[in-house]
């Protein structure tokens, strides 16, 4: 019998081991995904300002290291954006009060960003719980395949915008009716509703198509000054930063709906989205909490950690989500006068959510939680809990306080369980 159950243990090490080695050969060959291979790096201090003086309150912090640090990330990553618009245009499209058998209003909204010839348009998809009693808080992220695809409601308008990807129930480019409610499992709108909450969503590629030449057919090639004035050229802002722009036009619109309340709006983001998400929600103070979901390099994972996708790998695979000056650190991350523990730092002392997923090693899970850990100095300025310990959680454990993360089993992807984490954390906080 012992030898039977040696056996039988034996077995199972030889399983575990595989399956650990076989989530390991499935990333991308040639980066590391080994923690004992990070070599040392010492990281930039988040409240010692660059004259050297040393931030010790929030009223320092706000008066003039958050500035500074906003502006480097805008002059060394993602750019700056130009002002919002004068008179954007919102035209409801559509609207019913018995959506979803009876559970939700739907409204779908199309934002023209001026009253001249400029075509951009971003096409909103929101629904509000008929169960509310007052103006709802609201769940904010951008879909990466059309607003027709988080749902099979037959209601949502079909995209007829340019896709990404040629799957999916996409053709040349452009969605079918095949593509309905594709992305439905990572969209839990019943669920979203059912814990009161409203949700609204939009294609990102609205705002610019998702590829190195999307910029022509999209709002870089429209907006040619920063918000005081100054001209912007091209390379001085990339995608993320023209999507996060759009995030807050988005805002604007909500600030007009009757239905939200606009001081309840949690914005999430999943990867690349997610990298928009956090963006955004550093720059824009009407985002009351900001989700990071699995967003990775350039996102909440720290560059200066040699583990998985690495800032040389991004700005190839991905030469304009970011500006010119961030392709200066291309194996050069040491010299970055920011980490992204500062972009998480930015939200302070609003509450941020930074989730991992265990075989995501792309994206450097625990890169992600160190630099949510390392944002935690900023939010102790206000008296405010962070993440509250010292090393990455166990699997689906969640930890934190005013900065919240999760590490969960599983692959790169928004699931249920991720889901739960954020309604929880926004009952919380709201
Ligand atoms: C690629 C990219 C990541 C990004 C991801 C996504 O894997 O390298 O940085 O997060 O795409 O957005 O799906």
């Amino acid at each position: 019998m012992p030898q039977k159950r040696r056996f039988l243990h034996s077995l199972l090490r030889i399983l575990a081991v595989s399956l650990i080695m076989s989530q390991v050969t499935a990333q991308r060959p040639g980066f590391n995904y080994d923690e004992a291979k990070v070599p040392s790096y010492e990281l930039p201090d988040p409240l010692l300002s660059s004259s050297g003086t040393r931030i010790t309150s929030s009223q320092q912090w706000e008066a003039a290291r958050r500035l500074e640090i906003r502006k480097l990330f805008e002059d060394h990553v993602y750019g700056r954006r130009p002002a919002s618009p004068a008179k954007p245009l919102y035209i409801v499209t559509s609207e019913s009060h018995n959506a979803l058998d009876g559970q939700a209003m739907r409204k779908q909204i199309t934002i023209r960003f001026d009253e001249n010839a400029f075509p951009q348009a971003v096409h909103i998809l929101l629904y509000v719980p008929n169960k509310a009693n007052g103006p709802a808080p609201i769940f904010l992220g951008y879909n990466f395949n059309g607003n027709h695809t988080i749902h099979t409601d037959p209601g949502i308008h079909l995209s007829t915008s340019w896709m990404r990807r040629n799957q999916n129930g996409n053709i040349n480019h452009q969605a079918t009716d095949a593509a309905r409610g594709k992305s439905a499992k990572r969209w839990p709108v019943k669920r979203i509703l059912e814990r009161g909450y409203a949700l609204a969503t939009a294609y990102y590629g609205d705002v610019e198509p998702d590829h190195a030449q999307g910029w022509k057919d999209g709002i870089r090639s429209h907006y040619k000054t920063d918000e005081s004035g100054e001209p912007l050229k091209l390379d001085e802002w990339g995608a993320i930063s023209a999507w996060a722009w759009g995030l807050s036009r988005i805002v604007d619109y909500l600030e007009t709906e009757d239905a939200i309340d606009a001081k309840r709006i949690a914005l999430i983001g999943h990867s690349r989205l997610g990298k928009t998400a956090l963006w955004a929600g550093a720059t824009d103070e009407r985002f009351a909490i900001t989700i990071s979901n699995n967003s990775g390099c350039g996102g909440a994972a720290l560059s200066r950690r040699a583990f998985g996708e690495t800032v040389k790998q991004i700005n190839t695979s991905f030469p304009h989500w970011f500006n010119r000056a961030f392709k200066s650190y291309n194996d050069n991350e040491v010299d970055l006068p920011v980490d992204q523990h500062m972009l998480i730092a930015l939200m302070a002392p609003r509450p941020v959510y930074v989730a991992s997923a265990e075989e995501d090693l792309w994206a450097d899970p625990n890169g992600e939680f160190l630099s949510a850990k390392g944002a935690e100095p900023v939010f102790e300025l206000y008296g405010l809990k962070g993440i509250g310990v010292e090393n990455q959680p166990a699997l689906n454990s969640p930890v934190g306080d005013q900065i919240g993360y999760h590490y969960r089993s599983g692959k790169h992807d928004v699931t249920a369980y991720d889901w739960e984490r954020y309604l929880d954390f926004a009952d919380r906080h709201f």
